[in-house]
């Protein structure tokens, strides 16, 4: 037993060193049917009866061993093949990487961003998930005011309610509480409403709004932002029209049409033979908006307009249906490498 221990030691220590011949001449001096590891396996018969087993398990242990190593140069010397002659075309072009492109939607909103910018307007951010004050209470829609129907939504919890916001003009909430005068501000971010998703509707969407708050700002300077706004977004032939509306938030409210961009106002299929297609509703900041935010209603007045980014896109790029801009497919999003 004493010998058959060393004799497998010291082959131990020549397999680990072996590195001078190929996987086939290891193969035949240990793994053999001459081998050396059958030959140990032979001294079997001269083990005590009572150390058989451990002397089994050794030999088993020792084989495994030599195996393993035979594996290792077996795979070295397939590895380190050389072939003679190289087919390797270095001259050709290597695989493209395709470059991504930014989504219509962040296109967009940064142009939008950068012409309000260069009105003076900064960008605020708020959370996507708002509380029920900065949402709807703050922005004159008291619980159970029928105008909250036009913006059902998604309850996180109730009591008090926290809620995925509706659109962008809680952040004007949160910059108005600030108190920090004169505000202006355009709040670009998603929203989410309880809508049924069509090509015109869907669950969430895209906003910018925008809020001037200051002394003795009038409706003229609304329409004079808004008309700088669609000349650089649309073109300078583009023209606007304003329709009397409702928002709890506002007094008086409006709706701002653009003319048509494909007919010029002719009336065509895309704007129902009227010349004109909404894009977005605004008015000037109703008191108690202000006061509900902390700001003197005597003192200051204020506009405030929002509109969709989807709805300025699909118009921008004749873009039918909404769906696409969140299905993410690379054909869709392909075609704006490059755009705006
Ligand atoms: N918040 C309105 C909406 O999502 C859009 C809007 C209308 C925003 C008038 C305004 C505004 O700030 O003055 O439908």
């Amino acid at each position: 037993m004493e010998q058959l221990l060393t004799q497998i030691k010291e082959l131990k220590k020549e397999i680990s060193a072996f590195n001078g011949g190929d996987a086939e001449t290891f193969r035949i001096k240990y793994l053999g049917t001459k081998g050396l590891v059958k030959s140990l396996m032979g001294e079997m018969k001269n083990v005590a009866a009572e150390n058989k087993k451990e002397a089994g398990q050794l030999l088993n242990e020792f084989k495994l061993f030599t195996e393993a190593k035979y594996e290792l140069l077996k795979s070295a010397s397939t590895t380190n093949h050389q072939p003679q002659t190289s087919n390797i075309d270095l001259t050709l072009p290597g695989d493209p990487v395709p470059l991504g492109s930014r989504h219509p939607i962040s296109l967009v909103k940064n142009r939008m961003i950068s012409i309000f910018q260069r009105l003076g307007f900064a960008v605020a951010e708020g959370p996507e998930i708002e509380d029920d004050f900065h949402n709807f209470t703050a922005l004159n829609l008291p619980e159970n005011h029928p105008a909250r129907d036009m913006q059902d939504t998604f309850y996180i919890s109730q009591n008090p309610d926290w809620l995925l916001r509706t659109h962008t003009s809680s952040v004007q909430v949160r910059e108005m509480e600030k108190g920090k005068l004169p505000i202006r501000i355009i709040c670009p971010g998603r929203v989410y409403r309880n809508e049924t998703i069509s090509a015109r509707a869907h669950c969430f969407f895209h906003q910018v709004e925008g809020l001037y708050i200051a002394e003795n700002v009038s409706f003229a300077d609304l329409k004079q932002t808004l008309y700088f706004f669609v000349q650089e977004m649309f073109g300078e032939t583009v023209k606007i029209r304003f329709r009397p509306s409702y928002f709890p938030f506002t007094e008086p409210s409006a709706e701002m049409d653009i003319s048509c961009l494909i007919c010029g106002g002719e009336g065509c299929n895309v704007c129902k033979k009227t010349g004109w297609v909404e894009i977005l509703g605004c008015g000037m900041v109703h008191p108690n908006v202000l006061d509900n935010c902390g700001i003197d209603s005597n003192k200051y007045t204020g506009f405030a307009f929002g509109m969709g980014i989807e709805r300025i896109t699909m118009l921008k790029y004749q873009i039918k249906d909404l769906r696409l801009f969140s299905e993410n497919d690379v054909r869709f999003l392909d075609q704006f490498t490059g755009a705006v």
